[in-house]
Parts: C-alpha cells; sequence; structure tokens
C-alpha cells in the first residue's frame, strides 16, 4: 500500500484490522473518553527539568551522570506514586509494570528516554516518559485495567545511541559496551553505574512477539506540525543511523621549523574530510543528512603541527542500503584526501540504529485516537532516532509526535507547548487503550 492508498484507507476506516482479522473493531469507533491531568503532567515535566538543568535553560543529563541518575530515582518515585512497580532490568532501563486482567497476554509497552545530549533540551524523550506514567496513572484514577500488562519503559542511554532498548531488542554488540558515553564512563561501567548487571545483560533481551506492541510519544524535533499548524504527527517510520569514530594520523612536527610543503597535518586532512562529507552527501538526490559533530586535534597546541585527529561521521537516512553508499563514497574520497599530504583515514562503527517502518495498524489507531479528541494529524518520517525502532523488531510499533516550536532540539532553546503535550498524552492513552483491544497477543 503506497502512501496515498494508506490515507484513503485511513480516511475511509478500512484499516481495521489486528492479526488478519476481517472486522470493524471496536477501536475504531470507540470513545474511551478518559483524559489525562494535564496540569500534572506539565508540573511533573517542569519538576523533571531541574535535573542537571543548564544555564542555557535547557538540560545536561547524558546518560550514567548523577544528573541521569538523580533524575531516575525521581522518575521511579513518580512510578510509585501511580502505583505501578519499577524494577531496573540488567540492561540499566527502568521497567514499571501494571497488571493487566488477562496474565497470558504478552504486555504492552509505551515509554521513552530521559538522558540527553550535552547541552539539550528539556523535552526530548522527557514529554513520552512523563506522558507515559500519566496515562498509567490516569488508568488508575479512573479504576481501568486493561487486558493486556502494560510496562512503562524508560530506556536508557537513548541519546548515546539506544544502547539500553538495544540491549531488549538482541542488537547490542558485546564490543559497544566498551564505548565511552558522553559521562566520560563504558557503556559497561554506565550500565552498572544506574543499577543494571553486565554480566547478566542477556536477561534483559526479549524475542520478536515477546511483546503485543510498543508506543511513543515525542517531541517532532523538525518544524513541520508547527509551520502547517498540525496537532499530531503520526510516524511512518524512523531513519537509520550508522556512526563511526575516524581517526586520521599525520605526524606531529614543529609548527615553525617544518616546511610547509613537508607537513603531515592531520587536521588539514580532517578539514578536507568535514567539507567532503557535506558535499558527498548532498551530491545526491534525497533527504539523506550527514554530519561531523565531534573533532579534536593532538596533540593541541598552537605550535604543533596536529599528528592526530579523532572526530566523528554520522549518515542518516530510511534506507539503510544509501547511508552504505554514502559511506563507500566518503571512504574513498577519504584515501584521497589523505594521499594529499600523507596522513591515513581509519574508520571504526561505533553503532547501528537500523531504519524501521511502524506498524500500519497502530497508525490507523493513533489516527483514531487523535480523531476522536478533535485533533488534525499528518503521517510523517522521523529523522531523530528513538528507542521505538529497537522495539519495532520485537512487535508492533507506532509513535506519536507533537509540534517543537521553531523546530530546534538537541539545544537548550527545544520547546512544545503544555496544550501540545497534554494532547500528545491524551492520543497515546488514546491508542494505548485501542491497542489493548485490538491486539491479539
Ligand atoms: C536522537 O535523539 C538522535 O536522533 O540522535
Ligand atoms: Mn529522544
Ligand atoms: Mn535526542
Amino acid at each position: 500500500m503506497n502512501r496515498r492508498e494508506f490515507t484513503a484507507a485511513l480516511a475511509a476506516g478500512a484499516l481495521s484490522t489486528w492479526g488478519g482479522g476481517r472486522h470493524r473493531l471496536p477501536w475504531m469507533s470507540g470513545a474511551p473518553g478518559r483524559r489525562v491531568n494535564g496540569d500534572r503532567l506539565n508540573r511533573h515535566l517542569a519538576e523533571l527539568a531541574r535535573f542537571g538543568a543548564n544555564p542555557q535553560g535547557g538540560v545536561t543529563r547524558v546518560a550514567y551522570s548523577d544528573a541521569d541518575k538523580q533524575a531516575r530515582e525521581y522518575v521511579m518515585g513518580l512510578m510509585r506514586e501511580a502505583r505501578l512497580t519499577p524494577t531496573i532490568d540488567t540492561a540499566g532501563n527502568i521497567i514499571a509494570s501494571r497488571a493487566g486482567t488477562d496474565p497470558n497476554r504478552k504486555p504492552i509497552l509505551f515509554g521513552s528516554h530521559i538522558d540527553s545530549v550535552p547541552e539539550g533540551g528539556s523535552y526530548d524523550g522527557n514529554v513520552g516518559s512523563m506522558a507515559a506514567i500519566e496515562v498509567a496513572q490516569t488508568l488508575g484514577e479512573h479504576g481501568t485495567t486493561t487486558r493486556h500488562p502494560l510496562q512503562v519503559t524508560i530506556w536508557q542511554n537513548e541519546e548515546g545511541g539506544l544502547y539500553g532498548s538495544r540491549a531488549v531488542s538482541g542488537q547490542l554488540t558485546q564490543a559497544e559496551l566498551s564505548n565511552v558515553s558522553n559521562s566520560g564512563k563504558t557503556i559497561a561501567e554506565g550500565i552498572a553505574f544506574l543499577g543494571g548487571d553486565v554480566a547478566r545483560i542477556a536477561e534483559a533481551r526479549r524475542q520478536r512477539g515477546d511483546i503485543a506492541g510498543y508506543l511513543e510519544l515525542h517531541i517532532e524535533q523538525g518544524g513541520t506540525l508547527e509551520r502547517e499548524q498540525i496537532d499530531i504527527g503520526v510516524v511512518e517510520g524512523i531513519v537509520g543511523i550508522k556512526q563511526w569514530e575516524v581517526t586520521v594520523t599525520g605526524f606531529a612536527n614543529h609548527a615553525g621549523t617544518t616546511p610547509m610543503d613537508q607537513r603531515h597535518d592531520a587536521l588539514l586532512a580532517a578539514s578536507r574530510f568535514v567539507e567532503a562529507v557535506n558535499r558527498i552527501v548532498t551530491g545526491m538526490p534525497g533527504r539523506q543528512v550527514g554530519t561531523v559533530g565531534r573533532l579534536q586535534a593532538f596533540p593541541g597546541a598552537p605550535n604543533v603541527i596536529p599528528g592526530r585527529v579523532v572526530c566523528t561521521l554520522e549518515l542518516r537516512d530510511l534506507d539503510a542500503a544509501k547511508i552504505d553508499a554514502l559511506h563507500e563514497a566518503i571512504v574513498a574520497e577519504s584515501t584521497r584526501i589523505g594521499a594529499q599530504n600523507g596522513t591515513t583515514f581509519a574508520f571504526r562503527m561505533l553503532h547501528e540504529n537500523v531504519p524501521a517502518p511502524s506498524d500500519p495498524r497502530v497508525r490507523a489507531l493513533i489516527a483514531a485516537a487523535a480523531r476522536e479528541l478533535g485533533l488534525t494529524t499528518k503521517v510523517m518520517p522521523s529523522g531523530a532516532g528513538h528507542d521505538a525502532q529497537a522495539m519495532a523488531t520485537l512487535g508492533p510499533m507506532g509513535m506519536i509526535f507533537i509540534p517543537s516550536i521553531g523546530g530546534i532540539s538537541h539545544a537548550p532553546k527545544e520547546l512544545s507547548l503544555p496544550n501540545d503535550i497534554v494532547n500528545g498524552a491524551n492520543v497515546l492513552l488514546g491508542a494505548l487503550l485501542r491497542m489493548d483491544q485490538m491486539a491479539s497477543g
């Protein structure tokens, strides 16, 4: 089904099957009528923003920092108030359960993350995390017990590369546990710091079919919804992301006595590399993006020609094959750049988030939940990575976006409006109840 057919089917209410059934199901017409407590939700979000608050007005709460750990304690307190039972799995994720009426059913998972990028904002991940707890609390206050057990999931180190959710989906490799996170701790040290147990990390793993479904509310992080004045984004797919550490090796030498034509300047080669990444990525048609986001020159003195540079390369696209084609072109170009001044380039892959389409049935129930609330929707891709893409390998996944003001994210000026946050949480609640009705697992 292409996008146009999908939209037409949605409008006609035809996408009403889960697990191959042929009947019109209650979630297409049912109006659960429950609403979250918006004031409480926005208050919790403001309280959470105090952990790691940065002077620029956002948060610096990188995974495995003290601020991250303290915020997790706060979150687990909220979970208990919402009469959930939080536990920390061996991968360091917070998993808070609520029993369903049928213990034989697989759980429905919903949640997000509370770690941030360095100098980040207070909404990325936090909105979906606070909303998930609010939804659970609302269900409790209405005396509603779902058929499926529920699990509110706060994934650890989303920003570093979906480390917590990929441990659960089985995509995390042993070698990645030695990667150094933004906190300075390795992933293994970070997991231990959060209360996980790396030696038993395999116990956190789930298999395809172990979950009835996964839902995540998130800020859009782009400017489309605000620009087009749409309330809710229904995510059709999440980009794939690959990141590499790139080491450029030259020769450190005296900056005063080494003639210009005898230098093996690693920083000069790295500068050409940065330009080449931009040129190659923009040289192909499509929406792919490529970034060199970190670069360090060694030994790093004004009077020494840099002998070594360590930088990062990140490539994103909905098509994994395109990421690989771009990478191949960039590696070939780096060899050419290195030959110009006697330097070499080495690429070490840090991690991969595989591209993930959302499940069309979950998209349809998110749209139905929004429609019931009188909210406008748009089906759209996600250019940001999300834990939902790891969960998509385990069961039907759907994501709900709300507008980001000015399309600013991963920056202190990130902002979503209280009313949009409440709308998003109510759509999450409605979508969850519909999924509970329709999911067969
Ligand atoms: C996560 O927010 C990412 O897209 O990098
Ligand atoms: Mn996020
Ligand atoms: Mn982010």
